[in-house]
């Protein structure tokens, strides 16, 4: 049935989470077993009060995941949706991620609506960086003021231009495919039921249950997504 619907469909679109990137090494937030906001409270470090008032602990929690990601790739799920997208049977990605690994793999259009650790940028003056500044330099900018990571902070509006594209993506969407996110985080997870409400049927591939489940049309829990991936790619 998901290869008809794949095939048959005119404009599939796909939407990831943290739980794409797992397999590739990097840990998600959520995920019981170990999942990064189970060790760390999101509260006290994922928002603009941490970087104003925490900045040490802030840089050491962000420093670390941005020299860490370098250390980790894209793994087949990634390369097999730039491979789709490549042959024209999904048309682009929505992603919560901040990796980057979907560009790495190949895929062009690619919405962050979560930004990216890729990129950094003064949070004084907006004067931008590349990652390697964590790496040449301590987490000051020329000015003086804190280099942070181009990612969006809970409380941050989500940048225009991703979130613009999105709303497009899922409105024209008539597949829209979840790959590894609780869809526990708004306004990212409203774009499964903007889908939805636009006609589209909506398939939730992800190990745990999410909080959309009720809405789709087909849900496909405690498996690999790289797995779940390569079966489709290979009954095409
Ligand atoms: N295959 C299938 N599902 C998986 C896999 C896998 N290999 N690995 C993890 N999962 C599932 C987990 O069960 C979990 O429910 O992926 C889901 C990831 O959910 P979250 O950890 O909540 O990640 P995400 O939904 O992307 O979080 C959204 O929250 O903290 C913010 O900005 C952060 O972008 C993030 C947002």
């Amino acid at each position: 049935m998901m290869n008809d619907w794949l095939n048959q469909s005119r404009y599939t679109v796909v939407f990831t989470g943290a739980g794409m990137s797992t397999e590739s090494g990097l840990p998600d937030f959520r995920s019981s077993s170990h999942g990064l906001w189970n060790k760390q409270d999101p509260s006290k470090i994922a928002n603009t009060d941490a970087l104003n008032n925490n900045v040490d602990a802030f840089i050491d929690f962000y420093r670390s995941r941005v020299l860490n990601v370098k250390d980790y790739k894209p793994h087949k799920g990634h390369q097999i949706l730039a491979d789709w997208e490549n042959q024209g049977l999904i048309q682009s990605i929505i992603t919560q991620n901040v990796d980057g690994f979907h560009q790495v793999a190949g895929s062009k259009h690619v919405a962050e609506l979560h930004g990216t650790l890729q990129k950094l940028h003064c949070q004084s003056c907006g004067r931008k960086y590349s990652s390697e500044a964590y790496v040449d330099r301590d987490y000051y900018c020329e000015c003086g003021g804190i280099l942070r990571p181009s990612i969006v902070l809970f409380g941050e509006t989500l940048p225009q231009q991703a979130f613009q594209t999105a709303l497009t993506e899922a409105e024209k969407a008539d597949l829209f495919i979840v790959l590894g996110s609780s869809l526990s985080v708004t306004p990212a997870n409203q774009f499964p039921l903007i889908a939805k409400d636009n006609g589209a049927k909506l398939v939730i591939v992800n190990r745990e249950p999410t909080e959309l489940d009720k809405f789709a049309d087909k849900v496909i829990h405690h498996r690999q997504i790289g797995d779940v991936l390569q079966e489709w790619d290979n009954a095409r």
